[in-house]
């Protein structure tokens, strides 16, 4: 199956799963109308001073908005948020609307990113589960690199790709049977969500859309953004998570190793 129909298939498994994300639509717009903003502790330091240097930033894989628009409450001057989901990006508009934020948000695939926006971003943010559902690397590193203006940043904050490898609900760090090749090259289909994520959504299995993932390793990652032209500024392994991936790991446990990665990017 090619990249765009395995897309397109996660276009159908993500409409599923916006439903979590619609119900925690008010808690959103009230956490954002507060000036609140999602950001985990080491990503301030890649994101400091954005109200100095940032007008436009375009977060990719923006789901209902809550990182795009947060990254408005950080101080960037306009937000542009893209996602395949159609029912994510209503859910965006909607709070954006409420918020009077200046934010536009496109429904597509993060490939056809539309060329207007070419050349217009300070800040291409990316991440949070964001790159393990695009099938094509390469093609996707060269979005961010036609988007960014010259001097633009790209940062990218993600899980640590080595923390794929291990099943959910165990106490401690177990192989997935499944996940559990950090070398794996092939897309992995799946259907359903983790319970500590979106859940079961009062479905049956059957009635869930599979949906593929492919999981990418650092290495990849930078290659194919250097490949596009970018210039690697910065990088950071963290030991704070972004979720609840393993919620029967103790913390003190789940700190020892890397949970989630920082990549900055800069644009000749
Ligand atoms: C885990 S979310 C991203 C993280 C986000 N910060 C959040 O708040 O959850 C993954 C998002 O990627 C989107 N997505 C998956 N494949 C995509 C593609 N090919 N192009 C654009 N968006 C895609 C999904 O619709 C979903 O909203």
């Amino acid at each position: 199956m090619d990249v765009r129909d395995l897309h397109e298939q996660n276009r159908r498994g993500w409409n599923q799963g916006a439903e979590a994300y619609e119900a925690d639509e008010r808690a959103r717009l009230e956490f954002l109308r507060s000036g609140g903003t999602n950001f985990c502790p080491p990503e301030f330091a890649y994101l400091e001073g954005l109200s100095e240097w940032c007008g436009r930033a375009v977060h990719l894989q923006c789901a209902s908005g809550q990182d795009t628009l947060s990254l408005w409450n950080l101080g960037a001057r306009e937000v542009v948020g893209v996602d395949i989901s159609d029912r994510m990006v209503e859910s965006g508009r909607r709070t954006a609307e409420a918020l009077s934020a200046p934010a536009t948000f496109y429904r597509c695939d993060v490939l056809d990113t539309p060329h207007e926006l070419d050349g217009t971003a300070d800040l291409v943010y990316t991440g949070r589960g964001a790159l393990c559902w695009i099938m094509d690397i390469v093609a996707w590193a060269k979005v961010p690199a036609r988007l960014l203006k010259p001097r633009g940043r790209l940062y990218i904050f993600e899980g640590h790709p080595y923390m794929n490898v291990w099943q959910l609900e165990p106490s401690s760090y177990v192989f997935d049977p499944v996940y559990g090749d950090y070398f794996n090259e092939k897309p992995i289909s799946d259907a359903g969500w983790p319970t500590t994520y979106i859940g079961d959504l009062g479905m049956q299995a059957a009635q869930h859309e599979v949906k593929h993932e492919r999981q990418w390793r650092i290495d990849q990652i930078v290659n194919a953004c250097l490949d596009a032209g970018l210039v690697l500024t910065k990088m950071g392994e963290h030991p704070e998570p972004y979720w609840n991936q393993f919620p029967n790991i103790p913390a003190e446990e789940l700190r020892r190793l890397p949970q989630t990665i920082s990549l900055l990017f800069t644009k000749p």
